[in-house]
């Protein structure tokens, strides 16, 4: 027997969601967000846009250049100063946020050191995050940029995760150098470093 559909079917132009609905964000990722994002790369390189060594901005046209957690992962942060420095107009402020040393920021620095043990050719890139921590480098990199009046504060703060699982969960689905050394090691080492099969893994 024909069923007929008890809801009106909504096909038309224009994003196909339900009429009088919001987007699923969770469906969007499931059916095309897997995908998408894997063409993101090659798109904004094709749009020529988003390095912070190269910004595409004229000299001396911004009050002031933020960068948060960023620098570091500059392949040149020096350079990346200078760029900064450039596109400010005259006396106005650059301000950096980095990360501090592996020891200080653990929720990051025990991955980095423990997957050091099973990937010791990557040392350095596993532990790029921290490659600013020291606060008389980041100092003269901004001096050599041409700052002047450089101050650099140490600051602290403290999120919690509520179980070692919520934690662990975190470096499972995200991008960023870390996670994708922790899912690479998966098939280039046979001691597969995960929650409970090493010590170092405990916090
Ligand atoms: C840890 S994320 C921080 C993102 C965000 N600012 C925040 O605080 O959550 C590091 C960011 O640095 C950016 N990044 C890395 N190298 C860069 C470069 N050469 N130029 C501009 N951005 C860069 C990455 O694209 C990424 O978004």
């Amino acid at each position: 027997m024909e069923q007929t559909p008890t809801t009106p079917v909504d096909w038309g132009p224009g994003l196909h969601v339900t009429a009088g609905h919001g987007v699923n964000v969770a469906g969007y990722e499931r059916y095309l967000g897997r995908w998408s994002r894997l063409f993101v790369p090659s798109l904004l390189a094709a749009a020529d846009v988003a390095d912070g060594q190269a910004l595409p901005f004229a000299d001396e046209v911004f009050d002031s250049v933020i960068c948060q957690l960023g620098l570091m992962f500059f392949p040149d942060p020096g350079r990346g100063l200078q760029e900064f420095r450039r596109v400010l107009r005259p006396g106005r402020r650059a301000a950096v946020c980095v990360i501090s040393t592996a020891r200080r920021a653990p929720q990051w620095g025990i991955l980095a050191e423990t997957l050091s043990q099973y990937l010791p050719d990557e040392r350095d890139v596993l532990h790029l995050s921290f490659a600013l921590a020291n606060p008389t480098g980041l100092e003269s990199l901004f001096a050599s940029a041409g700052f002047r009046e450089i101050r650099v504060h140490q600051e602290t703060r403290e999120a919690r995760f509520d179980s070692f699982a919520e934690y662990w969960a975190s470096f499972e689905t995200a991008t960023g150098s870390l996670p994708q050394a922790y899912r690479a090691s998966w098939t280039s080492s046979p001691r597969r470093p995960g929650p409970g099969q090493d010590s170092t893994f405990r916090i």
